[in-house]
């Protein structure tokens, strides 16, 4: 069996992807109470003893906020560690996959979608580490595989850490726990994480480099949020039965309300829309 160490074996991501691979792969997971990635001689003796073919490094600093606000460490999880760990696999021979982040491209003016060889100027802590780390990774382990990835969720599993993000977001909202703000500026490639870890063996054989790994979307987030919410089953708009069976008027829908007020104002104008 393939020998793979995970770090961050206690999080959302190497959770899942340690249950996911326990009996395909001969894991070491590493969480935080097995490994300080800080503590750089503990990194390099847990690697010796492993002997890995392939290293998943998902242990981060995740949180935005708190790297914004402890950007020191940060700096020592966040970027240091990987490029040590980059180091480290580059003398074993072992492939490395860097979990990287979409924040990495917060702050770019250009639209979308997103190249990975877009020029970059991340504006939070967390989103320059990253990119840093990439940088740092690859020079050091350019096989290794640095995955931009958007924001994940998943519902709760037993025994696994919870993440529910949007998801959890839109379901409280339908319960009538929350209020529900959704960003229209916002485009981000919102993701569950599942097929993500059903797809890492695969993942894991890219030539080195940087890839953008989410699902892709072209909604915006309130967008996003309104068409997920119709899938939950919630019922935005009011209902017309009433109107409909009191006297056979039907007003169609919005989309194509518009349309047809678009045809009409075509006929009056000649054509001329804007
Ligand atoms: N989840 C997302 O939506 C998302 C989106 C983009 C990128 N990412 C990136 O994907 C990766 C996985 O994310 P995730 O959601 O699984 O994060 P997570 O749940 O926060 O897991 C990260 C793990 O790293 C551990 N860790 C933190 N500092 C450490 C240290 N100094 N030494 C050893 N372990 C340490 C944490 O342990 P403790 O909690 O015990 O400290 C935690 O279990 C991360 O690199 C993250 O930045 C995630």
């Amino acid at each position: 069996m393939k020998r793979v160490v995970i770090t961050g074996a206690g999080g959302f991501v190497g959770g899942r992807l340690t249950a996911h691979y326990r009996d395909r792969w001969d894991i070491t997971p590493l969480d935080h109470k097995t490994l300080e990635l800080t503590d750089h001689e503990a990194l390099h003796a847990a690697l010796q003893a492993a002997a890995p073919q392939l290293v998943i490094h998902t242990a981060a600093l995740s949180n935005t906020g708190y790297c914004e606000s402890h950007p020191l460490e940060s700096f020592e999880v966040n970027l240091q560690a990987p490029a040590v760990l980059a180091k480290e696999c580059a003398a074993l021979g072992a492939k490395l996959v860097f979990f990287s982040s979409d924040q990495v491209y917060n702050g770019t003016r250009k639209l979308g979608p997103l190249p990975e060889d877009a020029p970059l100027d991340p504006v939070n802590v967390y989103g320059r580490h990253k990119w840093e780390a990439e940088q740092r990774v690859l020079e050091s382990c350019p096989e290794a595989v640095c995955l931009r990835a958007s924001w994940m969720y998943d519902f709760d599993r037993p025994g696994l850490k919870s993440s529910t993000g949007f998801w959890g977001t839109l379901r409280r909202s339908l319960a009538g726990k929350m209020p529900l703000s959704m960003a229209v500026r916002e485009y981000r490639g919102i993701t569950w994480v599942q097929p993500v870890i059903e797809a890492m063996e695969q993942m894991a054989t890219l030539p080195g480099g940087v890839y953008n790994m989410g699902a892709e979307n072209p909604l915006n987030t309130y967008a996003t949020a309104l068409e997920c919410l119709g899938l939950l089953g919630a019922e935005l708009s009011m209902d017309t039965s009433r109107l409909k069976a009191g006297c056979g008027v039907d007003l169609g829908d919005t989309v194509g309300s518009f349309a047809a007020c678009l045809r009409a104002f075509e006929e009056q104008q000649g054509g001329n829309v804007i």
